[in-house]
């Protein structure tokens, strides 16, 4: 059988374990061919690919980012300017000139989404969770996500020192463009005072009174996380709207502070080397069984695959009920309400 690997959407820490563990278990175990096709779902429509061999696959486990490059380049979304032709009826032919049996699609909601669709005309796909924001439906956790709270968790800690020297409130932001899960897992662990998620909203008032209560209680100094995805009035970056709401209303001196990519950048921590791995692992054994059209997961500590039509167009957001919400309440954290 001849496979083709490509990542789509954000770059993450562990997609290059991921096409490492595809890779090598296609080769080495199932006698596979496999390529790599560059630019995400562009390098389909430009037959832009690289063989790959054990040799071409060494090395990679622990580097941040994606060797074949990525785009969030998606095919179903408007027709080709010029013409008639889809952009779909051309990966379709050029998969088929390829003489592929398979596609891996490694990516976030958009990519599993433009998987199933071209499982749907046609094409053998399999698709492989992957985003840092860990809100990729039907799979427990997705690599990246570890790292990421790795990276913020020690900035978290390192602002710390800085809070408790000044007196001042520091506000975190971090990425999470839909779902809160970086904010609530490393703001938990950073020992955050005040975690503010997309999908709990927020009463600023309660905020500024949180920090207020610290302040009188002995603690002039409080540790802000807020995921890039809260709600702000005019759209304004949250953490320069917390930032300015919190200073003017508690008379503290309030700086922030925004991670962004930092939080994708990197080597893959070893869970998520780990994990990469495994999902990898099984994507290539489903193809070798011929059961197409899945998508890899974690249910609790087993690697499993679900239907990518169940996947496609859902997220998997933090629920109130979370236990480290309601443990974090027990302790004094406030979570915007
Ligand atoms: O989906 C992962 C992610 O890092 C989000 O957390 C973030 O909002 C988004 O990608 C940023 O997108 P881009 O890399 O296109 O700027």
């Amino acid at each position: 059988m001849k496979i083709g690997i490509l990542s789509s959407g954000g770059d993450c820490p562990g997609i290059n374990a991921t096409i490492r563990g595809v890779g090598k278990t296609a080769i080495m175990h199932y006698g596979m061919d496999v390529i790599g096709i560059h630019s995400g779902f562009i390098g389909l429509l430009n037959k832009d690919i690289q063989t790959f061999d054990e040799r071409s696959l060494s090395g990679i486990l622990n580097l941040g980012g994606t060797i074949l490059g990525t785009s969030r380049e998606k095919p179903f979304r408007k027709l080709l300017a010029s013409g008639d032709t889809e952009k779909p009826q051309i990966i379709k032919q050029n998969y088929e000139e390829l003489g592929l049996d398979c596609l891996v699609c490694i990516g976030g909601n958009g990519t599993q989404k433009t998987a199933n669709l071209l499982a749907r005309l046609g094409l053998n796909v399999i698709g492989v969770p992957k985003t840092i924001d860990n809100d990729v439906w039907g799979t427990d956790i997705t690599f990246g996500f570890d790292t990421a709270v790795n990276i913020a968790t020690e900035s978290i800690d390192r602002l710390h020192s800085t809070a408790s020297s000044h007196k001042r409130v520091m506000v975190v932001e971090v990425m999470g463009h839909h779902a809160g899960w970086i904010a609530l897992y490393a703001g938990m662990a950073g020992g955050a005072d005040v975690i503010l998620l997309p999908e709990l909203g927020y009463d600023i008032n309660k905020v500024n009174e949180a920090i207020l209560n610290r302040a009188h209680r002995g603690k002039p100094y409080s540790i802000v996380v807020v995921a890039e995805g809260i709600d702000t009035p005019d759209k304004k970056r949250p953490s320069d709207y917390i930032t300015k709401e919190i200073e003017a209303v508690t008379g503290i001196e309030t700086r922030d502070t925004v991670l962004g990519y930092t939080q994708r950048g990197g080597n893959p921590s070893p869970f998520d080397r780990n994990l990469a791995t495994r999902l990898g692992g099984h994507a290539t054994e489903l193809i070798a069984n011929r059961q197409f059209g899945r998508m890899v997961c974690m249910k609790g500590a087993s690697v499993g695959s679900i239907p990518l039509s169940e996947v496609a167009g859902k997220l998997k957001l933090v629920t109130p009920e979370h236990d480290l919400i309601i443990q974090g309440k027990r302790m004094g954290v406030t979570f915007g309400k």
